[in-house]
């Protein structure tokens, strides 16, 4: 965990427009910025920052918060993460303390596996730029293959000696326990227990989280030894899931944004040539086959996804099949070939920036038209065949998502395959709803609660609520809750915790308010009173949610607000008793409805006569509390 006074200098250094301008362009506007929603597809900028209160809210999608969850939101960051990063930014050094809980145990480890990786990536990487091996081998390999010193820098490029213990006898010197050096797969074990090296001799290449950490490493050998494997990767652990990992996504993923595409290559090699080229929106899968989580990473950036292939056709027709999964993930897909012997490492290395861009412009096809080209070339005038792949590309079809795209690729293959639009979509329509029977039989073979037709109704009937009352005692809380009460009969208390006093035999029902108030008690009960900003820097996402949803409206934040405050708030202002003790005694009375609501079903149900009476006695008294807050309702506060 993160100490407190860490996370209170972060939020000291952190200025929310400077973060936010890093991806949005704002522009000032009175004492707020605004900018296009990154959230949403807008023209009229509807996004707005308010320095003075640090946050955002964005009208467009609904989203608002602080910086922290600007960046939880957009670069999908964990809390934690999200804290780190602008540590990193505003160089603040992060102090963590060490919990001895099983989760935190969990946690621990994976940071030790990160903290010792993170170690060999700056051992590798100074052994390439400060040792003499280092130097004249590895440096000198990537100098010739055209990479600069930035690129080197940034990507945080190494070497690793062509020794059995260089690193781990380093790393054990300096501390770092064999049990994570050897998880980590940095070091390998012996029979007699001893540790040596993984990588010995390569140059290597660091794959970071997409949050910047290096997780794992790729060592390209330099020897053309053929019984020498070209690259040695680590092995899977807790903290590099291969399936989950894009190479070069940290340092791609603000382009992939911008440009609102993702170029897809193969290599360690391809991404960096491109990356240097100035095309930064630009991952590898690194020699698997894309994975479903891999595209749905992709997914969170950007719908469109470019593949970049070195053309070798075996390999081309093999990963056609992987890619209607990009389709069922609803992502548009194109498709770029290489002329032989070219991958986009050597293209963009001969022809330049420009001549690259050309040729994807030049070049790229529609992933189910591309498929249609390769898959027609072998048919002939086999008509067997070809009623293969006609099958197929309408297979490929049916898996995208959207059926108006779909319809307009069967009005394109069936130009291709010169075969009747019609035949292509009565084919297209069988394929669909025999895969909508499929999954509307998967829906029905799960297991249905018993208590179905019981619980349905209050279900339904909880969900529907908006909670009204029980947010407004949250606004008041936090717009009222640090003033002094300055009405008669009560002295020298705040109105906040008057009115968690007053709120004390409420049950919550909405969750994010349950906890607020439970958050607001717990600090109150400590000393403290919790005020907006409090709120807004709060850990939990949800609570920093509701507390900008309910501060955040158009006009707080528009620029006439001052205005529209002398025009709103003073008619609550003016009775603040009324106000107060009319929100809470509504919200008190609203509960009791529903508790005499209860009563009367539970009535109707039931046959047995000594609980009857027992209900009505219970019915009986919640009517008495009901008039008595009624009479206070109408009495003392709305006269
Ligand atoms: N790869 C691997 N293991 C191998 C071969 C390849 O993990 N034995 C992965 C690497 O991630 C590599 C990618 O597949 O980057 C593409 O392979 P290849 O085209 O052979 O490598 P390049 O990166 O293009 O390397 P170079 O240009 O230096 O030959
Ligand atoms: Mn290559």
């Amino acid at each position: 965990m993160i100490t407190k006074p860490t996370i209170d200098r972060i939020m000291e250094a952190t200025d929310i427009v400077e973060v936010i301008g890093e991806f949005v362009q704002l522009k000032k506007r009175g004492a707020n910025y605004v900018g296009l929603s990154p959230f949403a597809n807008e023209r009229t900028p509807s996004f707005t920052v308010s320095p003075a209160k640090g946050i955002f809210k964005d009208f467009s999608s609904g989203k608002g918060g602080s910086a922290v969850t600007f960046l939880m939101e957009l670069e999908k960051f964990t809390y934690p993460e999200a804290l780190k990063w602008l540590a990193k930014k505003y160089s603040i050094e992060v102090e963590e303390t060490v919990d001895t809980t099983e989760n935190r145990e969990e946690e621990n480890h994976r940071e030790s596996l990160m903290i010792v990786t993170g170690y060999a990536a700056k051992f590798f990487h100074e052994s390439l730029l400060e040792t003499d091996e280092g130097k004249s081998i590895g440096l000198s390999y990537f100098k010739e293959r055209g990479f600069s010193n930035d690129t080197i820098k940034k990507f945080e490029l190494g070497y690793s000696p062509d020794q059995w213990e260089a690193f781990t006898g380093q790393a054990l010197k300096d501390g770092y326990q064999q049990q994570f050096l050897e998880e980590s797969g940095l070091s390998v074990k012996r029979d007699n227990g001893s540790l040596y090296d993984r990588y010995r001799g390569r140059v290597m290449f660091p794959i970071h989280s997409f949050t910047g950490r290096v997780i794992a490493f790729g060592g390209r050998t330099l020897k053309n030894d053929k019984n020498v494997p070209k690259y040695v990767n680590s092995p899977e652990s807790e903290i590099y899931h291969k399936s989950n990992v894009l190479y070069g996504l940290y340092f791609a993923k603000k382009a992939i944004r911008e440009e609102d595409n993702c170029f897809l290559v193969e290599g360690y090699a391809d991404v960096l040539s491109v990356h240097q080229a100035g095309i930064e929106n630009v991952v590898a899968s690194s020699g698997t086959s894309l994975t479903v989580e891999q595209i749905r990473l992709i997914g969170r950036f950007t719908k469109n996804i470019t593949i970049l292939y070195d053309g070798d056709a075996a390999g081309i027709k093999a990963s056609l099949r992987g890619l209607d999964m990009i389709l069922e993930e609803g992502l548009n897909v194109k498709v770029v070939l290489f002329p032989d012997g070219h991958d986009p490492d050597s293209y963009v290395r001969n022809f330049g920036t420009n001549g690259f861009k050309k040729h994807i412009e030049d070049n790229k096809k529609d992933f189910i038209l591309f498929k249609t080209d390769i898959l027609l070339k072998e048919v002939g005038n086999d008509p067997i065949k070809k009623a293969d792949v006609i099958r197929e590309i309408v297979e490929s079809v049916a898996k995208i998502p959207d059926s108006i795209k779909a319809s307009v690729f069967i009005k394109e293959c069936s130009y291709l395959l010169k075969i009747d639009e019609r035949a292509l979509l009565s084919e297209l329509n069988k394929m669909r709803s025999a895969k909508a029977r499929k999954d509307s039989q998967q829906q029905i073979s799960r297991p249905v609660p018993v208590d179905e037709t019981l619980l349905d109704e209050p279900q339904v009937k909880i969900e529907r609520e908006d909670y009204s009352q029980e947010k407004e005692i949250i606004r008041l809380l936090l717009l009222y809750g640090s003033r002094v009460i300055d009405w008669d009969g009560i002295a020298n208390t705040y109105i906040g915790p008057f009115m968690i006093a007053e709120l004390s035999d409420v049950e919550f029902e909405n969750a994010t308010c349950k906890t607020f108030v439970e958050v607001y008690r717990r600090e109150v009960e400590n000393g403290v009173l919790p005020d907006e900003q409090y709120f807004i820097h709060y850990p939990e996402k949800d609570i920093v949610d509701l507390t900008v949803t309910l501060i955040a409206t158009k006009y707080t934040l528009s620029d006439n607000w001052y205005e529209m405050h002398k025009i709103l708030v003073p008619d609550e202002q003016v009775n603040m008793k009324a106000t107060i003790l009319g929100a809470i005694f509504h919200l008190k009375k609203q509960k009791v409805g529903k508790i005499l609501e209860g009563l009367r079903m539970e009535l109707q149900k039931t046959i047995v006569e000594a609980d009857q009476e027992i209900l009505l006695n219970q019915y009986m008294h919640m009517k008495k509390v009901e008039k008595t807050i009624s009479d206070y309702l109408g009495s003392v506060i709305l006269k």
